[in-house]
């Protein structure tokens, strides 16, 4: 998730760059950068880190022009440094590009142009769109637009995309797939940003792009048409937020936005994971893939809610791989002394890939001679450089503490290694990590059907937030999405909670039933169902009020439960990515009920870089 902004009119330009992208600055912060035309000429400027460094990089400057994109940046591809920061260049230096969200065919392109002769500058996905679009014009496009327009349809992928040209100075193209763009008309010109909060200092009237729908920004205004050229017209709306809630996007917390941003989130971890011969692939295999076809054993190693992702997984590689997994509290397994071949993988979870337990682990495993696997969401974080293959979540910058959108999208990428495995064990056909890579992609539209029961969750939520203690349980999947539903509820609304595997129930755990308190239960189809609608009638017998978490269609539940909660139906190991969304949203709800400061809970911190 990155931040875009562009502006052409009678204004300085590079002000209005700057100011969109400090406001932006929420979106990505890994680099930032701006590309100016005007007279002829196209100016870019562009630094690795904060936009401090980019506004030390322009100081004293005079970068002017007509017509300006300027970008900060959340990394996906390439690791963030200078070469890597937007805007891209084509090697004549006509056409720049700013970027957000992923080309998912961006290796088979660069592919094809290297073979042209392309030469490439960066790592990047993006540096591609700014050879596609210079290729075109060669080929005889009869402007900028029509350039964009011809590139975007060699695309597949979810992206926004901003483009000048030094040859058209007061024009700025953009065009949108899955990932947002939002346009305003200005007094005598046209802005675009990658969300509201960018334009509402110059206008509140903002038109949001439709998918494949191209906008052309000039001084006269804004033109959009589809992929064809033909008039198109884009969502007009208006909006009266002030900028504290448009970086929000109108959601009170970040944490409910980033709640709501886990369809999209899973639908960019997931892009690119087969390859050309639809194999399943990896973001940065460092190792042989050999040597994942004599994997005998899997630790996965991490913390907090990162440990729960990694519990779920365990099934996964189990069932899909075929190999034995252990799943342990990283600052446990730092200080024992694990049996570790070079036939042993270990698998560590950090979403920020700087928690120094985390690290530690992985670190203890090298020097045993295991091979180190890292699932992150940060590219060229700690945890990720120092592993022998890695595996980004993609779910953008997370600003809220307790996560959410990026423990759905690392059981993804944990499934996803699992195929992975599984491939290189021949423990699965090809065809077979297709059919469950497409299950996979199903996902995105269910977790928004999932979402659409939030004012349940909210209704509920009010009647539990007085709760002195909610008792969550499960078993299997179910068993990790009851310890994560029991941590977001602690650490948000400081309610104290706790799950269970509900098979332990009856060895101690059902002792703490009282008339009247809340459990939850996670009670979707599978092979444990029976068994755990025993444990619900068990805690219901003696006066619980319980709230299950079921499978659309299941109305047996109802007989037992007095709140359901429905999911849709799925593959029985991918249930977790959707009954947690409901405890999501139920800790958020309770927190907010008893007025908690749900983005930055007392006592906690996003990054635990300490022991
Ligand atoms: C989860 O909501 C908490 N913020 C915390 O448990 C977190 O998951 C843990 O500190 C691990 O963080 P990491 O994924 O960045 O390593």
């Amino acid at each position: 998730m990155c931040g875009i902004i562009g502006y052409t009119g009678p204004a300085p330009v590079l002000p209005i760059l700057l100011e969109g992208l400090r406001t932006l600055e929420y979106r990505g912060y890994d680099s930032a950068g701006v590309a100016l035309v005007g007279a002829g000429a196209l100016s870019v400027v562009k630094r690795a880190g904060k936009l401090g460094r980019l506004l030390q990089a322009l100081d004293g400057d005079t970068v002017e022009g007509t017509a300006g994109v300027g970008h900060t940046r959340w990394a996906t591809h390439g690791e963030p440094n200078d070469r890597n920061a937007h805007p891209h260049v084509d090697p004549a230096g006509d056409v720049a590009v700013i970027h957000n969200g992923i080309i998912e065919n961006f290796a088979e392109l660069r592919a094809k142009l290297a073979a042209d002769g392309a030469v490439f500058a960066s790592d990047t996905d993006t540096e591609v769109v700014a050879h596609l679009v210079a290729q075109c014009r060669r080929d005889g496009a009869t402007d900028l637009a029509e350039a964009v327009r011809a590139a975007v349809r060699r695309l597949d992928g979810a992206f926004a995309i901003a483009v000048v040209d030094r040859r058209e100075p007061g024009t700025i193209v953009a065009c949108r797939r899955e990932a947002p763009l939002v346009l305003g008309r200005v007094s005598g010109g046209a802005l675009l940003s990658s969300d509201v909060a960018g334009l509402i200092a110059h206008t509140r009237d903002i038109e949001a792009l439709l998918d494949d729908q191209v906008a052309v920004l000039t001084r006269d205004g804004i033109a959009v048409t589809d992929l064809g050229g033909r008039p198109a017209q884009g969502h007009r709306f208006t909006v009266d937020w002030d900028i504290a809630a448009a970086e929000k996007q109108g959601y009170a917390h970040f944490m409910l936005k980033e709640i709501h941003e886990q369809p999209l989130a899973v639908r960019e971890t997931l892009l690119g994971r087969v390859d050309a011969e639809g194999r399943v692939t990896l973001d940065e295999l460092r190792a042989d893939a050999d040597d994942f076809r004599f994997v005998d054993k899997v630790y996965i190693v991490a913390c907090g809610t990162s440990f729960h992702a990694g519990m779920v997984a365990k099934y996964a590689i189990e069932h899909w791989a075929g190999i034995g997994v252990e799943v342990e509290i990283a600052s446990e397994f730092r200080y024992r002394d694990p049996i570790l071949t070079p036939h042993t993988l270990v698998v560590a979870i950090s979403q920020s890939g700087e928690t120094a337990d985390t690290l530690a682990a992985a670190t203890h495993a090298r020097a045993q001679g295991a091979k180190v696997v890292a699932i992150s969401n940060v590219v060229g974080s700690s945890l990720a450089r120092d592993a022998d293959a890695v595996l980004y979540t993609r779910a953008g910058p997370e600003i809220g503490v307790a996560a959410t959108k990026t423990f759905v999208t690392q059981i993804i990428a944990l499934d996803v290694l699992a195929l992975y495995l599984a491939q290189a064990r021949r423990a699965l056909f090809p065809d077979e990590c297709r059919d469950h890579l497409a299950r996979m992609e199903a996902l995105p539209d269910l977790l928004a059907q999932v979402l659409d029961s939030e004012q349940e969750i909210a209704g509920l939520a009010r009647r539990f937030c007085r709760a002195g203690y909610v008792m969550f349980i499960g078993r299997h999947v179910g068993l990790p999405i009851a310890l994560e539903g029991a941590l977001k509820l602690k650490e948000i609304s400081y309610v104290h909670a706790e799950g269970f595997a509900a098979g332990e129930m009856k060895h101690g755990p059902i002792a703490l039933i009282t008339d009247g308190g809340p459990v939850v239960a996670l009670a979707t189809r599978g092979h444990v169902r029976g068994k755990i609608l025993s444990n619900i009638q068990e805690v219901k017998a003696r006066g619980a009020v319980v709230l299950a978490i079921a499978t659309e269609g299941d109305t047996e539940i109802k007989e037992h439960a007095d709140h359901v909660v429905y999911v849709p139906e799925v593959h029985e190991l991918l249930y977790p990515v959707l009954t947690v969304v409901p405890l999501q949203l139920l800790g958020y709800h309770i927190a907010a009920e008893l007025g908690r400061d749900v983005d930055m809970p007392r006592n906690l911190a996003k990054t635990v870089t300490v022991e």
